[in-house]
């Protein structure tokens, strides 16, 4: 990564270069789907998704609440009114809920992989079929997670991926892309990340034909990432050890998370639940062992949109924990969080 800055520096290029065209290309094959659209953000990307499928004003978008705020943002960003759902036992959205809640103005759905785990996309995919709503995949948690060997991001209209520094892959700084199958769904995006311009055309470089904006990858960036796919499968695997030693033996006393069937998870977090959420954090802390609560509060109770009423959403908040986990943590490491936990609860 260090070389590549140089070279990159050396070469005065830093927009609009090779290593975007290459990343794009390359991230999209790997994501099983035929383009990629980089962009400045995730939340940039689940925008330019919204906005390319012409979902706004009159329109409902269902999302789960139990996500990061930006899931469901760019749903008011577009003029569109979020139609937020319940979560069941594995954190993901509750499928018979969005059944319950689709209407005549549901223009689309947001499934969010959270946790580096996939939605239910068999049931998903059914509804979709018989709804005709579009699919948006926020994969913001999920780089090279499967379900039936399909990666995430393949399912959709389009997938949306953030590569923020805390994310399973990163380009040192923020940075997103959306992939599709879709040639004119990838098109528009681009004209929307480059302020309206048609590169198709002659005179592209000059002419805005749709409302666009600025939300460019660099240069740098791009190469960042392009580093950084090459170890997203060992990285994966190594996050699935950690898991693996954590299932094993953390005491039945918290509740572990369960990888679902059909599904290869890729533990962008691991979260256990427990009535003694904050003392355990609290005795961690002491330890010298730092955790995280994503999310502790539901962004259907976010003041920024319309309140509702999420059971399961509302009650799993104040028990949830995410433990260490990341590539170079050691196994060592993963003992000592282990036999933490343990003791605290003997
Ligand atoms: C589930 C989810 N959606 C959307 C985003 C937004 O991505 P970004 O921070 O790159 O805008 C993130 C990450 O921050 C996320 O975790």
């Amino acid at each position: 990564m260090k070389e590549k800055v140089l070279e990159i520096l050396d070469s005065g290029r830093f927009i609009k270069g090779p290593n975007v065209a290459a990343f794009e290309a390359k991230f999209s094959r790997y994501c099983g789907a035929g383009y990629g659209v980089s962009a400045n953000s995730g939340t940039s990307a689940i925008f330019m998704a919204l906005k390319a499928l012409y979902i706004g004003k009159g329109d409902e978008v269902i999302v789960p609440s139990h996500t990061f705020v930006a899931s469901a943002t760019p749903i008011l960003m577009v003029g569109a009114k979020p139609v937020f759902v319940d979560i069941g036992d594995d954190y993901l959205m509750d499928v018979n809920d969005v059944k319950s809640k689709i209407t005549s103005r549901t223009k689309a759905v947001i499934c969010v992989h959270l946790y580096g785990e996939m939605c239910d996309m068999a049931k998903l995919l059914q509804l979709k079929e018989k709804f005709g709503f579009a699919l948006v995949e926020d994969c913001c948690q999920a780089h090279g997670a499967e379900y039936d060997g399909k990666k995430a991001g393949s399912f959709g209209e389009a997938g949306c991926f953030s590569f923020f520094p805390s994310k399973n892959m990163t380009v040192a700084g923020d940075g997103g892309m959306a992939v599709t199958s879709d040639k004119k769904l990838c098109n528009t995006m681009k004209m929307l990340r480059d302020h309206g311009r048609d590169y198709g055309t002659k005179e592209g470089k000059y002419i805005s034909t749709i409302l666009g904006y600025n939300f460019r990858m660099s240069e740098l960036s791009a190469a960042l990432g392009r580093c950084q796919l090459k170890y997203i499968e060992q990285w994966s695997q190594k996050r699935r050890n950690i898991a693996e030693m954590y299932n094993e033996s953390l005491t039945d006393k918290v509740i572990k998370p369960q990888a679902g069937d059909r599904r290869k998870h890729v533990y962008h977090l691991y979260v256990i639940r427990t009535g003694k959420r904050d003392e355990l954090k609290e005795h961690l802390h002491r330890n010298d062992i730092e955790t995280g609560i994503h999310y502790p509060v539901p962004v259907h109770r976010q003041p920024i949109f319309e309140d509702s009423r999420l059971p399961v959403t509302e009650k799993i908040c104040d028990e949830i924990l995410s433990l260490p986990i990341y590539p170079l943590l050691s196994d060592d490491q993963v003992s000592e969080v282990i036999d933490t936990i343990n003791d605290f609860f003997e």
